[in-house]
């Protein structure tokens, strides 16, 4: 299949190009580069030994993607593109609400109108709000709790009401918990362009002299070592997940949502000790207060994934910590 890539240069954009190429598909990438970086496509290009095809624009620019659509051919959509940070997200909601549902209604309409309805949308388990119960599975209650996550939850119910009301569209509405790790290259990875919010971003900086300390946020947590605990995912785990979504479409599957996880809680303490365990690295760290909006503890079923995808994810702490880390270290100070 050939598939649009929005947001493709990103994260988790640029890493699924590569396992789309790898299952024998095409990838087309679009960007606005707003958090990502023009290096990315020459990287792509030496990872897969030839160069993919990337176009500059914005996901709202409706006539741009409809010709996108059109000139390339393109059978689905997979939409990564979208603003992501939490708190600015409070800060900033009209900003949130414009590119990531305003872009995801722009991309609807330019995929309508050039006879394009497959897509696959990238979610996030912020839509769960504050688990009930442990691990989640794709039927618990959704509630979000700040622009960002209500943004992602007003996404999925578009997508839920286009599924149901037109029969012609293919939905796969996929749930990701915490992607870090790298391509095993150490070509790509996730490069923040500001001062990043997440925690293997800021680990890494810590690890490398760029950040005095790694804060740990709450130490008082009812978990085992008092860190919350998240459900980290290696971002190549992630990419095939898409591929597996992709391809559950293609084989009929008119509507999905899914968790993308590993099923397996680890606190903050533990991914400090993977990391050092895995890079000889020790993380300057120290207790700081509970960060507002944070849940104590939060990981994945992946029954559902694997059951209907035959997906589950592969790599373990200890390679997402390498992986990031070997990242790092290559492109210390690389710039564009
Ligand atoms: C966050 C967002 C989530 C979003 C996801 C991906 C919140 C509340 N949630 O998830 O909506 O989909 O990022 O962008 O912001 N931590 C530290 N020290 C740090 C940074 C983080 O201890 O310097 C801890 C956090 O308290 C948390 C864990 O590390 O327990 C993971 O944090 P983070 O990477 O920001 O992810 P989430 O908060 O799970």
């Amino acid at each position: 299949m050939r598939i649009l890539l929005t947001g493709g240069c990103g994260f988790i954009g640029s890493h699924t190009a590569l396992a789309l190429l790898e299952a024998g598909h095409e990838p087309v990438l679009l960007d606005n580069f707003d958090n990502s970086r023009r290096s990315v496509a020459g990287r792509l290009a030496a990872i897969a030994g030839r160069p993919l095809t990337v176009i500059e624009g914005d996901v709202r620019d409706t006539a741009l993607v409809r010709a996108a659509l059109s000139d390339h051919r393109i059978d689905a959509v997979i939409h990564f593109a979208g603003l992501k940070a939490v708190a600015e997200s409070v800060a900033r909601p009209l900003d949130y609400y414009a590119n990531n549902v305003g872009g995801l209604l722009s991309l609807l309409e330019a995929m309508d109108a050039a006879d394009v309805r497959t897509i696959v949308f990238s979610s996030s388990a912020t839509v769960y709000g504050e688990p009930l119960c442990l691990p989640i599975a794709e039927d618990h209650p959704t509630g979000a709790i700040n622009p960002y996550g209500q943004g992602k939850l007003i996404c999925e119910t578009i997508l839920t009401d286009l599924a149901r009301a037109e029969r012609p569209w293919r939905v796969s509405i996929l749930r990701y918990f915490n992607p870090v790790g790298a391509h095993p290259s150490g070509l790509i990875g996730e490069e923040p362009t500001g001062m990043p919010n997440n925690l293997m971003p800021l680990v890494i900086r810590a690890a490398g002299g760029k950040l005095d300390l790694l804060s740990i946020y709450g130490t008082d947590y009812p978990t085992a070592d008092g860190t919350a605990v998240r459900d980290y995912i290696h971002v190549v785990d992630l990419a095939e997940g898409h591929v597996a979504a992709l391809e559950a479409l293609g084989r009929g599957e008119r509507f999905g949502v899914y968790n993308l996880g590993t099923g397996q809680g680890s606190s903050v303490k533990q991914l400090l000790a993977a990391f050092n365990g895995a890079t000889g690295v020790n993380v300057p760290q120290a207790a700081a207060p509970r960060r507002p909006g944070d849940v104590a503890a939060i990981y994945a079923s992946t029954d559902k994934a694997g059951r209907e995808l035959g997906w589950k994810a592969k790599r373990g702490l200890n390679e997402m910590c390498a992986d990031s880390w070997r990242f790092a270290k290559r492109n210390d100070g690389a710039e564009e």
